[in-house]
């Protein structure tokens, strides 16, 4: 089965938009796996649009850009297996991509058998220029199928920013991961905004289908194709908490071949990751949402729990969660024993309640389980 927990991996376009090429793609496989990347789960190598000619062959056939890729395709999918990773791939449902290159509208199982011939792992499906006179939806049904049909393993990454409400069938297309939202870009506002719009809609993504709200931007410090103001470390870590507590796919977003330590640490915090890639992959439970500020309780499938402390604000905030809320009433008896994922520092036995101080955009997550009241 794939998408058994969120999927994750790299994508190109955070950081290099339009600037890929073969050599970059080797370089970032080498760095998935010397630099314990893959060790960790991130397994999917992405390339995303602008990778072809800007015309099909006489045949109808979409060619690698002979220039980016003078080996072709195929060449550059070989190096990617040989690594043990997965090879991802990009097109769109439309007429043209995103950035104006040959599109699978009209295509679907010509382009899809041609992905399949070059060891394709993974599509990402884009939703630019989609014809008026078409149906979106109907468009996803048709290339999840042209994939089926080539008879390869091949994970569907819808990609139509949220429209038609795709939580609400997405999975029934076959698709094992779909964006919900526009694109993000490298600030803190980018990545709040779009965990907030999610929010309303965590139950939304379960196993086999996850809600993906886009490449990460850990370690871009403004650099690349979608670096704006960057972000601080502290934001970064507010981020990857976000879309590992959400269940979100994860797929880096940086250029991994330069990362600073601290961000390829928060990226392989493997506290962070097993909340994400827990088996049960439940939704956490909002418990507190006011002034800027959110709580969250998240089942684990270890009969443990995540309590998960955001704050939003410019300035140092006091985030509340009353167990109650959560459901765990004072009468109950019982309280959280907990433990903070970052610091490992044990915070003892909490009751009624547990109201961290965090600093401006930061984030406090928690393991925690139920303990008797002595
Ligand atoms: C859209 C997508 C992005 C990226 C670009 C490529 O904007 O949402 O993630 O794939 O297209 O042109």
């Amino acid at each position: 089965m794939l998408a058994k927990t969120p999927p994750m991996g790299w994508n190109s376009w955070n950081t290099f938009g339009v600037e890929i090429n073969d050599k970059i793609i080797r370089e970032t496989a080498d760095a998935m796996v010397d630099l314990g990347y893959l060790d960790v789960g991130y397994n999917y190598l992405v390339i995303d649009d602008c990778w072809s000619e800007m015309q099909r062959d006489a045949q109808g056939r979409l060619v690698a850009d002979r220039n980016k890729f003078p080996e072709g395709m195929k060449a550059t999918a070989d190096y990617v297996h040989e690594k043990g990773l997965k090879f991802g791939m990009y097109s769109c449902a439309g007429v043209r991509t995103c950035a104006g290159y040959p599109s699978s509208y009209g295509h679907e199982f010509e382009d899809a058998r041609q992905f399949a011939s070059w060891g394709v792992d993974f599509l990402k499906y884009d939703f630019c220029n989609f014809p008026s006179s078409g149906n979106g939806k109907n468009a996803y049904y048709t290339m999840s199928l042209a994939l089926k049909a080539t008879n390869r393993e091949i994970l569907f990454s819808p990609c139509q920013w949220g429209t038609d409400t795709p939580g609400r069938w997405m999975k029934s297309v076959g698709a094992h991961m779909y964006r919900s939202t526009g694109d993000i870009v490298d600030n803190f506002e980018s990545f709040k905004n779009i965990a907030v719009s999610q929010i309303p809609d965590l139950c939304e993504s379960s196993q086999g289908c996850f809600n993906d709200m886009d490449m990460l931007i850990v370690g871009m410090y403004g650099k690349g194709h979608v670096g704006l103001e960057g972000c601080n470390d502290e934001e970064y870590k507010t981020h990857f908490a976000l879309w590992c507590l959400f269940g979100s796919p994860l797929i880096m977003g940086g250029d991994i071949r330069h990362l600073s330590e601290t961000s390829r640490l928060l990226l392989q915090n493997k506290e962070l990751l097993a909340i994400n890639q827990d088996e049960e992959c439940r939704p956490p439970q909002l418990v507190c949402d006011q002034m800027n500020q959110y709580s969250f309780v998240k089942h684990m499938s270890n009969n443990e729990f995540i309590l998960a402390y955001f704050n939003f604000n410019d300035k140092e905030s006091e985030v509340q969660l009353t167990f109650t809320i959560a459901g765990l009433p004072y009468y109950s008896g019982f309280g959280f024993e907990m433990v903070d994922i970052f610091t490992h520092e044990e915070i003892g036995i909490k009751y009624d309640y547990y109201n961290p101080v965090l600093p401006p955009h930061g984030c406090k997550l928690y393991r925690a389980r139920l303990k008797r009241y002595e």
